[in-house]
Order: C-alpha cells, then structure tokens, then sequence
C-alpha cells in the first residue's frame, strides 16, 4: 500500500467528512471506500433500532442519493474504461470489471430498495421494523456493498497504482475533484 494510501486508510471518516487531495485521485477512491464502510454500518444500526432516528434516516437517504450514487457514476463512466484500456491480459481486468458492473447493477436495485424504506419511515416516524422486509433490505443492502468494495479494494486499486498513467491520474482527479466538499 502507497503511502498516500495508507495515510487516507488511517483517517477516520464520517459521512460528512472532506475527503484526501483528488491529486491522489487512488487515495480519494479508496478514502471514499471508508465512507461507504460507515454508511454500511449506520445501515445495520438503523436495521436494528426500535425507536424512529431521523437524523441518521436523513442522513443516510441524502448520503445513498447523492455520494454513492456519484461515486458509482465516475467509477463506471471514467475509472472502470481506463482500466480497461491499460491493463494487459494477464491482469484478466475485464472479468473483474464485468463482475463489478453487475453488482452496481444489482445494488442500484437494492438502493431504491432501501431508499423507499428510508423515505416511509421519514414520513410515518417509524423506525424501519414498522415495514416488512426493511431491516433485511437495509442489512442485505449494507452486506453487498462491504463484498463489493473488498473486491475493489483488493483488485482494482492495486492494478490501478501499476497500470495508470500521470495522464489518466490527472483525468480522473480533475473528475473527482468537482464533488469534493468545501
Ligand atoms: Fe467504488
């Protein structure tokens, strides 16, 4: 692991927190990786909750909506195709990057799932065990996420660090860049 990688590692982000410098744009990925880890936690302790909590409700509504769908977005639409471009056969990237396409796939589902959830409980005040099936949606939800960017974490960074240019570091940061917080 780079340095820059293990200093974002280090940090202890919120849902709320800015992120590293996107000059790193590797570190930004994987620091948002972080955030997604909080996110799947305040997911399986609202899952469990008896009582209505509508801050971590909002919270967790705005966070899906906006950050994890806009990571997805630049992920699929800028990092995923330059991978696809400069790694070599043997990194056998196309396999791994059909898998993860087919899990946003799959969690886009899930997403609106949970998020339907999140919005009848912010319009009843009822915590999520009023609604059938939405503690489990909200933990599954929560679980696909984790397996999904272990898989990132564990493949995809690393091949990225070997395989990306100075130019396509700088593209990708200049994407990143326009969604960090001020
Ligand atoms: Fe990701």
């Amino acid at each position: 692991m780079s340095p820059a990688i293990a200093s974002a590692a280090r940090r202890a982000p919120t849902l709320d927190s800015a992120g590293p410098d996107p000059n790193d744009p590797l570190a930004f990925i994987l620091y948002e990786h972080h955030r997604h880890r909080v996110m799947c936690n305040a997911l399986d302790e609202l899952a469990a909750k008896e009582r209505f909590d509508a801050p971590a409700v909002t919270r967790l509504a705005d966070f899906i909506r906006n950050d994890l769908s806009q990571h997805i977005a630049d992920e699929e639409e800028v990092f995923f195709p330059m991978l696809h471009n400069r790694c070599e056969a043997e990194d056998e990237i196309d396999a791994a990057l059909k898998r993860l396409n087919e899990e946003h796939e799959a969690d886009r589902d899930l997403s609106l799932d949970v998020r339907v959830f999140l919005l009848r409980a912010a319009t009843e005040n009822a915590p999520m065990s009023a609604f059938p099936g939405a503690p489990e949606a909200l933990r599954q939800f929560a679980q696909s996420q984790r397996r999904h960017m272990m898989l990132e974490n564990a493949v995809l960074l690393p091949l990225a660090r070997r395989r990306l240019t100075d130019q396509d570091l700088s593209v990708l940061g200049a994407r990143l860049a326009g969604r960090r917080r001020p």
